[in-house]
């Protein structure tokens, strides 16, 4: 596929954005199961974020599926394919200096291997969002769960569908057990550890 295409550098690169920006560049990869909190904590983080002057982005399952990923469904090949094109975009914004904050269920552990492929080293945060299956059920926002149960819709992860949880996430959520706040705070604090935001 790339075969006479050859890789252009540019003179303005990822470092020199991150000393405009005053923060570093990276992706905070939030994963769980529907319903679990992932574009809620997103959302939220995302605001402090931008309260404070960082530059961010929020990529979110249900959107780009509106768009970038319309054509695609909820197969174990689709879902690859979601998140490869994820991935990649994910990737030329990490290039542009942003924090980007990817909220998608991602449920097999090389689908998230094939994300962090496409990015930097050292500019990948996992974060599981380990709210349990039966408090996600009784949640159901979207009434998805309850048609999952009937049988009207299928590979509904959790119910039809397999989730790996990541073995090594860098930092584990239960929004069962605590504060959305509480959840905003754990996550900035991570982000000062790991030096990208002051
Ligand atoms: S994936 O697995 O990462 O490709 O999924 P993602 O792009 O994050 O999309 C998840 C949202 O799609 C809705 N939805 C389903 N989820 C899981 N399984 C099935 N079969 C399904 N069908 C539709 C659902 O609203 C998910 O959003 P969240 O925010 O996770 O609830």
């Amino acid at each position: 596929m790339t075969d006479n295409i050859v890789w252009q550098q540019h003179q303005v690169g990822r470092e020199q954005r991150a000393d405009l920006f005053g923060h570093r560049s990276g992706v905070l990869w939030f994963t769980g199961l529907s319903g679990s909190g992932k574009s809620t904590v997103a959302n939220a983080l995302e605001q402090a974020l931008a309260e404070q002057g960082f530059h961010t982005y929020l990529l979110d399952g249900d959107n780009v599926r509106h768009g970038l990923c319309a054509d695609l469904g909820f197969s174990a090949e689709d879902r690859t394919e979601n998140l490869r094109r994820v991935g990649a975009v994910s990737g030329l914004m990490v290039d542009a200096g942003l924090l980007v904050l990817s909220a998608f269920i991602s449920p097999y552990r090389n689908q998230r291997a094939l994300v962090r492929s496409f990015l930097p080293e050292d500019s990948f945060i996992e974060v599981y969002i380990a709210t349990p299956l039966e408090v996600c059920e009784k949640r159901d926002v979207k009434g998805l769960y309850q048609k999952a149960r009937k049988g009207e819709i299928s590979h509904f992860t959790g119910i039809s569908d397999p989730y790996e949880a990541p073995e090594q996430p860098d930092l584990v959520i239960d929004t069962s057990s605590s504060t959305l706040q509480e959840n905003v705070a754990q996550l900035l604090q991570l982000l000062q550890q790991r030096g990208w935001i002051k």
